[in-house]
């Protein structure tokens, strides 16, 4: 891991983190006279399920899964973090151990808030705590919406519901543009690698999607 501080430039940056939007400058540059800047490479697990926590993660590039294991080594993902979220916030705010491993999907650059200073940052700025909850309500409504479809769906529609949550419109088609493996999928929706990749030769064969050169289009008619 490398570490450096964020000092005065850091401040063009916190801007553009939708934790800290609606933070005054004054404020934004006490943050980032406290926060470091971390970088790690793919596969680098950030923070491991179980420990004690001492600080919060915001994610300024990269990408970061969300996950959990079993003893036979089964994992499932909860989540795949872009860039602008943070992490490690849990464990902050109820004082319990981390709740997951967060584990560097691509090399990552981060910047790191110890407990002190989030807890004094909650403190004085309003916005930052009402940004956590809106962000923690958001995670809620997710962890709804993924019950819902493990108790109600096959694993056809978790696939086609999965795809169409990730996806999103560029330049008139609805695609896939992050990076999305059939592991990943499959660890996410709670069903094999070879069913996932049965249903999307189905769903290809049908019509509903095509996959180009690792790009998803989904067929919206
Ligand atoms: P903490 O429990 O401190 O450490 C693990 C972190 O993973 C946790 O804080 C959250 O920031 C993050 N996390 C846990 N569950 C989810 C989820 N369902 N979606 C997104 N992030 C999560």
């Amino acid at each position: 891991m490398v570490c450096e501080g964020v000092g005065h430039k850091g401040m063009v940056l916190l801007r553009t983190i939708p934790l800290f939007k609606g933070v005054q400058d004054p404020q934004l540059e006490q943050i980032a006279q406290v926060a470091t800047r971390r970088k790690v490479v793919r596969g680098t697990v950030i923070v491991r399920a179980g420990d004690d926590t001492d600080s919060m993660y915001i994610l300024v590039n990269g990408s970061a899964r969300v996950m959990n294991s079993d003893e036979e080594g089964r994992e499932v993902i909860l989540s795949i973090l872009g860039p602008g979220s943070f992490f490690g916030e849990m464990g902050l705010i109820d004082g319990s151990p981390r709740s997951a491993d967060v584990v560097a999907a691509e090399a990552c650059e981060l910047l790191v808030i110890s407990k002190a200073d989030f807890k004094r940052c909650l403190q004085e700025n309003f916005e930052v705590g009402l940004n956590i909850m809106k962000c923690l309500v958001e995670r809620l409504r997710d962890a709804d919406r993924k019950i819902e479809s493990l108790a109600l769906m096959d694993v056809y529609g978790r696939v086609a519901k999965l795809l169409l949550e990730f996806s999103e419109i560029h330049e008139g088609q609805r695609v896939i543009r992050r990076k999305l493996t059939k592991q990943d999928i499959a660890k996410m929706i709670g069903a094999s690698r070879e069913m996932v990749s049965r249903v999307m030769k189905g769903l290809e064969t049908s019509g509903y999607i095509q996959v180009d050169d690792g790009l998803i289009i989904l067929d919206e008619g």
